[in-house]
């Protein structure tokens, strides 16, 4: 275990696991444990549970699980030592970073960040002497706060005044270069210009707020629109949600979150106080938009433009969300043909009744599949009809199907019948094609006993001592629980329960999701004794079978031989394990 710090020995007794995940995950209380989404892997119903008194999480879903630091690890995609101190930084407890060493990947990353911060200041100093720049900001209404609080700048019109800039404050040009702020020149190794210029300055940040990179507004007419950071060690386009470093604690509040496309439909709905919000940049989400999200909330609101773009981008993310479990609302922007556009010409109440009349995924698809065609003849109404019975067809619950066949009977004009028989068709068919879930195979009673054992030992000390009195580790027949026992069997005696965090570290991968999941079990028992020794008896039975099964191995092979001696002794030690078992039946 990891003693020698004397740091990582505050931090195990100041840091509170439920309060350091809550950092990234809503949790709710549910009994004696915190529930909440997992934030490793896509689910709908929480399996993430986190217990206070134990300082442990684990994910039911998908089997991750651990202590503070293994969270910090997984989380932050980072080693031990950094772990480490992120966790002394949130606690406030010194830590001298050199004694650690972080990783040459951490030393990139680090080193982008600070190029992009240095940057970011740079493009801001610029912006008050361009007037191309000031008079663009004020003509989209960007006052002043609203400038210094994105901290919105200005890329000068020259070849190198960035880079220069960087270069005199030491940064070394192949790692401007990775930063992505500057392009090297074709055909020439050591040459470089800046990569954005005469452009209104965007910078995105992480979720942290650290400047990752930047969005880039052109400002004479030249294409594209907006330059964006290449892919760098610390930015890549599907990761990123735009504002979330702001709005992660409204979203949170208000338990839903609307995604726009744009940086100027987040900074518009930010500043007039509609704060839960995130830009995708343009894209329909991605995958790590959609987990990313879930941390937050489940409650998913797309807000794209109304144009041809902005309804692929809807379809594509509805179609994403789905395979997640997640089900979205679509707001229609009516008045504008952005958010952004919307609440400057109309005045954010506008756009926060048209997030009052946010339609639910099935509605929308429903209503574009009937809008694509002209229902006033009878092939649009048939091809109508069948398109949405295509889509109401995968809807499992009936009540909901019921409700939305009858709307578009009335939207088309025609029979409930019509629509209900078709959509019955269709469901034969879509449930012979869909998948079945394979439910989970049930644990033996054998791996039940071992765990519930392991359990025992790592919470009372009375427990342990009757149980290293009777079975060792090699009575485990589970390989990882064989691991654990070792573990459990040494930790010191008479400590508390969060002895169970600090087991966690000596045990590696598999080993420690397993302990967590064990630990965050909930077994129920009248009588706790007797559960205990039942579990015990499990395990000797075990052995006992396995010890026959090898006697009658032996006994064969003594007959072999003609071995009579052999045969008879083992016979009856046979004959003793025998009724030792069935006394103990
Ligand atoms: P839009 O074209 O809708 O931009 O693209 P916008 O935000 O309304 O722009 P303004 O109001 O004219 O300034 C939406 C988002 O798509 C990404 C950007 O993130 C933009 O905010 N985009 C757009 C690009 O990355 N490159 C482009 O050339 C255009
Ligand atoms: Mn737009």
């Amino acid at each position: 275990m990891k003693e020698q710090n004397p740091v990582i020995e505050e931090i195990r007794q100041k840091a509170d696991i439920v309060s350091i995940v809550s950092d990234y995950v809503a949790l709710k209380k549910r009994g004696r444990n915190y529930l909440g989404l997992c934030p490793f892997h896509s689910e709908k119903t929480a399996s993430f549970t986190v217990s206070q008194e134990k300082q442990l999480f684990h994910c039911f879903g998908c089997g991750e699980g651990g202590n503070v630091f293994s969270f910090i690890m997984k989380m932050e995609n980072i080693g031990f030592w950094e772990s480490v101190k992120i966790l002394a930084d949130k606690l406030s407890i010194p830590f001298d970073s050199s004694s650690y060493q972080p990783g040459e990947d951490m030393q990139q990353k680090n080193l982008a960040l600070e190029i992009n911060s240095s940057a970011a200041d740079f493009f801001s100093s610029q912006l008050p002497g361009s007037s191309v720049a000031t008079e663009y900001i004020k003509k989209r209404g960007l006052g002043e706060k609203v400038v210094s609080f994105f901290k919105i700048g200005y890329s000068p019109e020259s070849w190198d005044k960035l880079y220069k800039h960087l270069v005199s404050k030491g940064f070394m040009p192949k790692d401007i270069e990775k930063a992505g702020l500057i392009v090297q020149k074709a055909g020439d190794t050591v040459s470089y210009y800046d990569r954005f210029r005469n452009r209104l300055m965007i910078p995105i940040f992480d979720i942290k707020g650290r400047v990752v990179g930047f969005g880039a507004r052109s400002l004479d007419g030249s294409e594209p629109k907006y330059l964006n950071s290449p892919d760098s060690p610390v930015y890549s386009k599907g990761n990123i949600l735009y504002g979330l470093n702001f709005s992660k604690e409204e979203i949170k509040t208000k338990d839903s979150v609307l995604i726009v496309e744009g940086y100027m439909d987040f900074i518009s709905c930010f500043s007039s106080g509609i704060k839960n919000v995130v830009a995708s940049s343009g894209t329909a989400l991605t995958m790590n938009h959609a987990k990313t999200l879930q941390r937050f909330t489940s409650n998913l609101m797309l807000v794209f433009d109304s144009d041809a773009a902005g309804s692929l981008a809807t379809e594509r993310s509805i179609e994403l969300l789905k395979e997640l479990g997640i089900y979205p609302k679509i707001v229609p922007v009516i008045g504008g043909k952005d958010p952004d556009e919307l609440i400057r010409k109309e005045g954010p109440q506008k756009f926060l009744d048209l997030v009052k009349e946010a339609v639910p995924w099935l509605k929308y698809k429903l209503e574009a599949a009937i809008s694509r065609h002209n229902t006033k003849e009878a092939e649009g109404k048939s091809k109508a009809l069948r398109q949405s019975a295509a889509i109401l067809s995968t809807e499992k619950d009936q009540i909901i199907r019921r409700e939305y066949a009858k709307f578009i009977a009335q939207k088309l004009g025609v029979d409930l019948d019509a629509i209900e028989s078709e959509i019955r068709r269709r469901s034969y068919y879509s449930r012979s094609a869909g998948k079945i879930d394979q439910p989970k195979k049930p644990l033996s009673k054998d791996k039940i006993a071992e765990k519930v054992l392991i359990k025992f030992a790592a919470e009372d000390e009375n427990a342990l001592r009757l149980i290293r009195s009777q079975v060792e580790t090699g009575d485990f027949s589970d390989e990882q629980c064989k691991t654990i026992f070792d573990v459990v069997a040494l930790k010191s005696e008479g400590s508390g329960p969060s002895e169970a965090a600090k087991i966690v570290e000596s045990l590696d991968g598999e080993a420690k999701k397993a302990f967590s999941e064990i630990m965050l079990m909930e077994f129920e028992f009248d009588d706790k004794d007797k559960a205990l020794n039942d579990c015990i008896n499990v395990l000797r039975l075990g052995k006992m079978k396995k010890r026959l099964a090898d006697l009658r191995r032996e006994i064969s092979e003594a007959e072999t031989k003609n071995d009579y001696p052999r045969i008879t002794a083992l016979q009856e030690e046979y004959k003793r394990c025998h009724s030792e078992m069935r006394s103990m039946q």
